[in-house]
This record gives C-alpha cells, sequence and structure tokens, in this order.
C-alpha cells in the first residue's frame, strides 16, 4: 500500500503543484514506485505532463487524474501497486479535501515566506487538526517556499509558525527561476544546471522519508 503525501493550502499560487511534482520525481529517483495524483480540477499538472510528455529525455510520469477513479476507497485500490502517492490539491477548503486527507499519511502545507501567506494559513491548520482528531497517526508538517534570501522576516514567519503545534521542517524552498523552468523541462528541478534548488528539494524528501519511517515502520 503506498504512502501518501498531500499538498495542502487553501492559498492558491503557494507552490503546492510544484512540490508535488519535484517531490514526485525524487521519490521515483531514490527508487520508490511512486505515483502523482491530480485532484485539483484546475488540473495543473494533468496538463502539464500530457503538453510535455513527449519531449526528449522525459521518464514516463505516473499521473493518477481527477476523473480516474470514483471514490477514495477507488483511489486507494489505484494505489495498491505504488510505494508512495503524492497528492495535489486546489486552493481551497472542501469535504473533498477532507475525503482525502483521511487516507494521507503526511500533509504538507507550503508556506510561502512572506507575511500575508503566512497569516492565510490558520485556515488549513484547522482543517488538519479536525481530521487529526478522527486519525492519530496522520502526520501534518509545514514547509517554507519561495525563501528569498537575505530577508530578515523569513527567520520571524518561521518563528511564528513553530508556535503551532507543527513541525517547520528544517528544508526551506528558496525563490528561484530553476523552479519555473522545470516545468519545460523534466518537471523537476533534479536535473537543473543551478545545483541550488536540487539540494533543497532532495532535503525535503529526506526530510519527509525520515517522518514517514519514524511514524510508519
Ligand atoms: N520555489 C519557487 N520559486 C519561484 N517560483 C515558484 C516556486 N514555486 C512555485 N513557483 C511559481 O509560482 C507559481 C505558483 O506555483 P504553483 O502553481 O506550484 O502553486 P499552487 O499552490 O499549486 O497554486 P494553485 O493553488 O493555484 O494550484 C507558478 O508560476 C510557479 O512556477
Ligand atoms: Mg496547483
Amino acid at each position: 500500500m503506498a504512502l501518501i503525501i498531500t499538498l495542502a493550502h487553501q492559498k492558491g499560487g503557494v507552490g503546492k503543484s510544484t512540490l508535488a511534482t519535484n517531490l514526485r520525481g525524487y521519490f521515483a529517483g531514490g527508487g520508490y514506485k511512486t505515483a502523482l495524483v491530480d485532484i485539483d480540477p484546475q488540473g495543473s499538472l494533468s496538463k502539464l505532463v500530457r503538453t510535455f510528455s513527449d519531449q526528449d529525455g522525459r521518464e514516463p510520469e505516473h499521473v493518477i487524474e481527477r476523473g480516474s477513479y470514483k471514490t477514495y476507497k477507488d483511489l486507494l485500490t489505484l494505489l495498491e501497486p505504488y510505494d508512495i502517492a503524492v497528492i495535489d490539491t486546489p486552493p481551497y477548503l472542501s469535504k473533498e479535501l477532507q475525503d482525502v486527507f483521511e487516507i494521507t499519511n503526511v500533509i504538507l502545507v507550503p508556506c510561502k515566506a512572506s507575511p500575508l501567506d503566512f497569516l492565510a494559513i490558520g485556515d488549513t491548520l484547522d482543517l488538519i487538526r479536525q481530521a487529526k482528531t478522527k486519525r492519530k497517526d496522520l502526520i501534518a508538517a509545514v514547509v517554507m517556499t519561495m525563501v528569498i534570501t537575505g530577508t530578515d522576516f523569513t527567520t520571524q514567519i518561521r518563528t511564528e509558525l513553530e508556535k503551532t503545534e507543527f513541525p517547520v521542517l528544517i528544508a526551506e524552498i528558496g525563490n528561484r527561476v530553476a523552479y519555473m523552468r522545470s516545468l519545460l523541462k523534466s518537471n523537476t528541478v533534479l536535473g537543473d544546471e543551478n545545483p541550488k534548488a536540487r539540494e533543497e528539494i532532495e532535503s525535503l524528501g529526506k526530510e519527509l522519508i525520515s517522518l514517514l519511517k519514524n511514524t510508519y515502520e
């Protein structure tokens, strides 16, 4: 049965889809059979893979689109052959998101390192708190994204986030052109000419694996 990592944040444009495709690439590269599940009606990742899948050098991506299952029980059946599934979700809170949390092992909440984006995180954390009352083993963690180097408010935002009960991962994702550029190449920054983004995704992937191992092994 696949371990499920779900990217969630009610705010748009915080990097959910970008992290989802990068993490899929990281886990697949590490030898885990990995699926990418796109439950966002915008279908950003499904479209991305359909548009560019015939480019040279692209490895086949295992994308499960929204129309390919009816219930989340059906989705679990589709995920049986996989080791890991990364689920990308839309930018709003819904009953559907609650259903997804019920089958999730780790909820990863990307928090854009800007004051207004930080203030928008509360409702998502509340929904996770509700889900945790039903599922004691559900892990949730925050990752800081689009961090601009040299800004002092990143540390302040981290300090504020650390006041919640949710761990804030050590890995931070920088605000880098490489993340945009990668979507026209292999959908990940892992082969990018700038190694910094690759190192960030590797650190994040490693932290997620150790969270999963600590809880589910
Ligand atoms: N670390 C980053 N550095 C720079 N740009 C980024 C980074 N992550 C994402 N982006 C860019 O920011 C925009 C929003 O990213 P993305 O689509 O991944 O967010 P999202 O949370 O999935 O948005 P939505 O909620 O609308 O689906 C995209 O143009 C993407 O290329
Ligand atoms: Mg998205």
